[in-house]
């Protein structure tokens, strides 16, 4: 290729890497799959590589590098990044409406729009012609810290807007304010995780956020799944809306993550019942809010109405009930996880709180109780946020009446009691006795789980009756087990013996993913496990895997290749493997491969311009031989454009419309890597 159709291909793939991921991390709605996805990424890197000179800022190959920082620098705002007053109930809010009211008469009239109070970390983003060139925190309201590089890393963050083609013109310059999250289910998944790496997990979503955000290294940002919702315009061009729901509106349309929860109300009361109505649901909403924000709609009254302090009087948050509460921590106990990681969890006198009965709660690990010096018997501040499990905040010193308990560490696991370890370098305590019930039990909960194999009926319940009686002593055993075996458990009759069976026996058709993902690998999840598939495609295979193959691999590290490599290694593991081989699970092709000729079936491919080796009609025959279809026009449901030298406007439509567009290498490396 010459220069400039290097350059031009290198801008061609940035506009759809970062459509792509707008797609994906903003829209929730991908057109292509992560492979597609991956293609398009490694050809940029490639080119990039290559030729360093053509990178740019907005480049997605830009999200993660570079060195770790030494400090933060200090940056000033364009405007005071302003705080929020507070209300707790729907009379504060009525009188702080009051109160403005006598202040400009138009508040009477004006109309509100009310959006979730996110609970977060603020963060400040500065676009110059459209591109991110700045991101800092709030800091002291005048002044931030620049956390432009751990930013990047936030895959739902435009790097360029607009995203795609859109009637708005790009603004010279453009602030926006928005928050930093973790969503609820991410916080979930990524503690789990850590749980299972022995790592320390955190306390909520919001620090976890704002702990990533605050590391001098951005790859440890890059590693959090962190999102972003943005809500205001701190500095913009005179052409902007003049309301606050149309500002949404206007982000939205340049490609920000806006809060999907915003709603325009004509008048206060309406405001405050929408404000209720998200309160009773806020369980179901997908990140941790506090409260509601209830802002003036028409944002000149509301910078006319001036502030007090660091509250702009336009807007106040209408808080959320309490969901902390305080009750009496009864005991702790144990619990021993699938890898045989042992964690505490409160036995705690019943309470309410955020509208259920709690009677337990998570105490995170051993270092918590110690550092917070928790003792049985202690007062304890409980909260609940959302779907997250309860936790306990600390005990409330002040309450003691001098007859708690100092907690001592257990010496041995509750289950097996065999001696527990403290791994070096690690904050868990571990039981490493390969055979510890309680970790079988675990093991096979988590081996029949949705994402794994997938037996239905088969929870931890069942898994804890089969291990207790005795018919199980790994997960391959469950291919074993016969209908008299099942009747001895109780709660058992034929019929429920017979679906468990039955269940069972179906999974040994699931793919090698699954089972790889069942295994309990500490580290490997569906996302590994499915790569793993693909690049193994058999356990052979993978058992022969090194570490040095496996950290070659998209998303593994030293330390998961590490723990596949000695998980493998492990006779027991390789025993348990071969009994499951014998006992018909022994998935053979990858998932999500399709063979030859059937890779493109269902797909409809537009050719346009001149490729540099096929003719068209080979290109052609070449799809249709694959099983896709070649149509003459583009339109959204074309999966994909394939273009050559002097494409015309059937590449503008693809771009327009969002459809992926190759170039002939692309197209014969996609082929050659969904055949191999
Ligand atoms: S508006 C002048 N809207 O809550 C406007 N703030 O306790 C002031 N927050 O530091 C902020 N969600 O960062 C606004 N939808 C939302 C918000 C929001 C979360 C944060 C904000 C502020 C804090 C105030």
């Amino acid at each position: 290729m010459v220069k400039k159709d290097i350059t031009d291909r290198a801008e061609e793939l940035r506009q759809q890497i970062n459509y792509h991921n707008y797609r994906y991390h903003v829209l929730n709605s991908p057109v292509i799959s992560d492979y597609e996805f991956d293609v398009l990424l490694r050809e940029l890197q490639a080119l990039e590589n290559e030729h360093p000179e053509i990178i740019t800022p907005d480049s997605p190959t830009q999200r993660v590098g570079g060195q770790p920082a030494e400090r933060f620098e200090r940056v000033p705002h364009p405007a005071p990044i302003l705080s929020l007053a507070n209300a707790y109930d729907a009379d504060e809010v009525r009188a702080w409406f009051e109160r403005i009211t006598k202040l400009d008469d138009r508040v009477a009239r004006t109309d509100f729009s009310v959006e979730p109070k996110l609970d977060g970390l603020t963060v400040v983003l500065h676009y110059e012609d459209g591109i991110f060139t700045m991101g800092s925190t709030r800091g002291d309201g005048e002044y931030g810290e620049d956390i432009t590089s751990n930013l990047k890393t936030v895959r739902s963050l435009p790097l360029r807007i607009p995203i795609s083609e859109s009637d708005i013109e790009v603004p010279r310059r453009l602030v926006v304010r928005g928050e930093a999250i973790i969503l609820r289910n991410a916080f979930e998944e990524m503690n789990k995780r850590l749980e299972q790496a022995g790592e320390r997990t955190y306390v909520n979503p919001r620090n976890a956020a704002s702990g990533a955000l605050r590391q001098l290294d951005s790859r440890l940002t890059a590693a959090r799944p962190i999102s972003l919702l943005c809500y205001a315009i701190i500095e913009g061009e005179d052409s902007q809306p003049s309301r606050q729901s149309e500002i949404i509106e206007y982000l939205k349309k340049m490609g920000f993550p806006v809060p999907e929860e915003t709603h325009q109300c004509e008048d206060l009361e309406r405001a405050i019942s929408v404000g209720d109505e998200i309160a009773r649901r806020r369980d179901k909403l997908p990140y941790e809010a506090d409260g509601v924000v209830i802002k003036i709609n028409d944002l000149e009254l509301a910078a006319d109405l001036g502030f007090v302090g660091k509250d702009p009087r336009g807007a106040i948050a209408y808080k959320f009930p309490a969901e902390v509460v305080t009750t009496v921590l009864q005991d702790i106990g144990v619990n021993v996880g699938r890898t045989g990681v042992i964690t505490p969890y409160a036995i705690l006198e019943p309470v309410e709180v955020g509208g259920v009965t709690v009677s337990q709660a998570t105490l995170h690990n051993f270092d918590f109780i110690e550092e917070k010096d928790i003792r049985i018997g202690d007062r304890v501040l409980l909260k609940r946020a959302g779907e997250v499990i309860p936790y306990v905040i600390g005990p409330v010193v002040e309450a003691r009446k001098g007859d708690e308990q100092p907690y001592t560490l257990p010496q041995r696991c509750p289950s097996c009691g065999e001696p527990l370890e403290q791994l070096a370098g690690e904050v868990a305590v571990y039981c490493v006795n390969a055979t510890c019930p309680a970790q079988l039990v675990r093991n096979v909960e988590h081996f029949a789980s949705r994402g794994a194999m997938d037996i239905e009926g088969l929870g931890i319940r069942i898994a804890r009756q089969l291990v207790e009686a005795g018919l199980i002593s790994d997960v391959a055993d469950l291919y074993q087990l016969t209908e008299d075996d099942l009747l001895t458990l109780e709660g058992f009759a034929e019929k429920k013996a017979d679906n468990l069976l039955q269940a069972i026996a179906t999974t040994r058709e699931r793919s090698l993913s699954r089972l790889i993902n069942a295994l309990g690998i500490r580290g490997v999840g569906v996302t590994v496990a499915a790569e793993l598939a693909r690049r193994f495609q058999n356990m052979e295979a993978l058992q022969a895997a090194t570490q040095e193959e496996l950290e070659g691999i998209e998303g593994i590290g030293p330390n998961i290749a590490a723990a596949i490599v000695d998980w493998m290694g492990q006779l027991s593991n390789r025993e348990l493997i071969k009994k499951l081989q014998s006992a018909g699970v022994w998935p053979t092709e990858g998932e999500g491969i399709r063979v030859a000729p059937g890779i493109f079936s269902g797909m409809t491919f537009v050719l346009t311009g001149k490729l540099p080796s096929l003719t068209r009609g080979e290109a052609k025959a070449l799809i249709e031989q694959h099983g896709g279809r070649v149509s003459g026009s583009v339109s959204r449901r074309t999966s994909y454009v394939v273009a050559g030298e002097s494409a015309g406007s059937k590449l503008d439509r693809a771009l327009a419309f969002g459809v992926p567009v190759l170039n002939e290498t692309s197209l014969l490396s996609l082929i050659e890597r969904k055949e191999t």
